[in-house]
């Protein structure tokens, strides 16, 4: 079984000691750095560009998960890609070329994942899982951190896990998870958990408690605590 890994999200960071916030949470145990990108377009609000990815890029050596909440994506994909990002993760949703989209992710050289909205059906995914390494199954409309789990999630990772049917394919969930969700996710089959709000609430003292108790309910709930 695939180890569970936290990616917290650096929008619920403190925007005014940004780099120090990347710092803090990577030492405090992240094993990769989520980036939500988002344009007001796609999703009613905006957030950071390439960039900002850019300047945070020498700060730490763990993968950058850039979540692209933008449409169009295509025309920004090689800048995020020359910025640092180790995955670019695009929308269903966003794009009726997502196929193409993906193409070009692999054409860069990087990761690809695919993400889904939770009205969207997992079947969508399901042509174009040759050339992901990862779907990102949205456990909130995306937009906002710090909103409430979306219980539907859990079965369509329960489905998107049986439609995957063992290829080295990660499952990802986004959006409230926290000490008392990631059960849920992980027993259904997520192995990489985003969080925001939980990751980052106490202040910097407090990261890697909140790390290492999502991580632990999560293995603890597939069983595999040891
Ligand atoms: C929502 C973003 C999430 C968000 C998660 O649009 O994709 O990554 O920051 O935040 P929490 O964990 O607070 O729900
Ligand atoms: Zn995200």
């Amino acid at each position: 079984m695939a180890p569970i890994l936290i990616a917290p999200s650096i929008l619920a960071g403190d925007f005014a000691r940004f780099g120090e916030e990347v710092r803090a949470i990577d030492q405090a145990g992240a094993d990769w750095i989520h980036i939500d990108v988002m344009d007001g377009h796609f999703v009613p609000n905006i957030s950071f560009g390439p960039q900002v990815v850019r300047a945070i890029r020498p700060l730490t050596r763990k993968p950058f998960d850039v979540h692209l909440m933008i449409a169009p994506v295509d025309p920004y994909l090689e800048a995020f890609a020359a910025a640092g990002a180790d995955r670019l993760i695009v929308h269903v949703e966003a794009n009726p070329h997502v196929h193409r989209s993906l193409q070009a992710v692999r054409a860069l050289g990087k990761s690809a994942g695919i993400v889904i909205n939770p009205a969207t059906p997992v079947d969508t995914v399901e042509h174009v899982l040759d050339l992901v390494d990862l779907v990102l199954v949205m456990s909130v409309n995306p937009g906002f951190g710090g909103q409430e789990f979306v219980p539907s999630a859990v079965d369509k990772i329960s489905r998107l896990k049986a439609m995957i049917a063992g290829r080295p394919i990660h499952i990802e969930v986004d959006g409230g998870i926290t000490p008392e969700t990631a059960p849920l996710v992980a027993r259904a089959g997520a192995d990489v958990l985003v969080a925001g709000s939980a990751a980052f609430k106490g202040g910097a003292g407090s990261y890697a408690g909140n790390i290492s108790a999502i991580r632990k309910a999560a293995e603890a709930a597939r069983g595999t605590l040891v």
